[in-house]
């Protein structure tokens, strides 16, 4: 499966994006609704690559509190005569920052963060930060309250959606997040929004930490978590959790991963020809 990485120069400073825009397939929705794993199993079957948005505000989060592996990290690239420019730019980030303050600070750093996202076959991405793996890093409780308040700044999300359009693949894209059929690609060849109840999305969110760290906080706290992120997610003033107007909303409330899968191909499979020809 082809990986989305990034083109030498991005087009991204408008939304018009041809080339790409007719090949992506959109997903929305709130946290633990079943976003990613639709968006990968989604993925595989068309043979195309897939984009976590989430993950890349993840990783500017984990950048944002954790600045001591860029240190070590560029020394090492001093030590071995690389300097502190080219592949090294972006990792002289000295301080934490505060997601919720260091507004230009995050918009800078998420303009040169050393950024890179790889399709697994199987199982979350992998992200990596200049050269340093973070894909596990970046799913703690830490990270997801900081990803969801650096989020809200209408600097940082500018900063990013370039960024993501800048991963986009001209060969075709699975893209999931919270404003990619709205912002980040309004043209999408076909755009789905996922719904389900708080309550199921709780017990999945759950599910996914215990799998990742073999132990999970109670229900009602990772409802709240989640009530938390959703206020935030709705509220804001860029880019908003929102509907986008044209796509397919799917409660996956009570579908298992691939009967969602299964509607979604429907859907592609019932456009017209010229739109999503190249999927088929
Ligand atoms: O999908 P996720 O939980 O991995 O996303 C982490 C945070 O990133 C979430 O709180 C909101 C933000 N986000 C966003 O604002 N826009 C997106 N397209 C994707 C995620």
């Amino acid at each position: 499966m082809p990986s989305p990485t990034e083109r030498s120069r991005s087009s991204t400073q408008s939304p018009s994006h041809p080339v790409t825009q007719s090949l992506v397939i959109t997903i929305d929705g709130p946290a633990g609704v079943g976003k990613s794993t639709a968006a990968q199993r989604l993925a595989r079957r068309l043979g195309i690559a897939y984009l976590d948005t989430g993950a890349t505000y993840r990783a500017l989060a984990y950048a944002a509190l954790h600045p001591t592996p860029w240190r070590i990290r560029r020394r090492r690239i001093c030590a071995a005569g690389a300097g502190p420019s080219g592949s090294a730019r972006g990792w002289d980030h000295r301080e934490r920052l505060n997601p919720v303050t260091d507004v230009q600070r995050l918009a800078a750093l998420a303009r040169r963060l050393p950024l890179r996202l790889r399709c697994a076959p199987a199982g979350s991405p992998r992200v990596s930060l200049g050269g340093l793996d973070i894909t596990r890093q970046i799913r703690t409780e830490e990270i997801s309250e900081a990803a969801a308040q650096l989020s809200q700044h209408p600097e940082v999300r500018e900063a990013m959606v370039e960024r993501q359009r800048a991963l986009a693949n001209r060969h075709g894209m699975v893209v999931e997040g919270r404003d990619t059929g709205s912002v980040v690609f309004p043209d999408a060849a076909c755009k789905f929004f996922l719904d389900a109840t708080p309550a199921i999305r709780a017990r999945r969110r759950q599910r996914e930490l215990k799998a990742l760290y073999g132990t999970c906080p109670p229900l009602v706290q990772v409802r709240e978590q989640l009530h938390f992120r959703d206020g935030l997610d709705r509220s804001r003033r860029i880019g908003p959790l929102i509907t986008p107007p044209g796509a397919i909303v799917i409660d996956t409330s009570h579908l298992t991963a691939s009967q969602v899968v299964g509607v979604m191909l429907r859907h592609i499979n019932s456009r017209p020809r010229s739109t999503v020809h190249c999927l088929r």
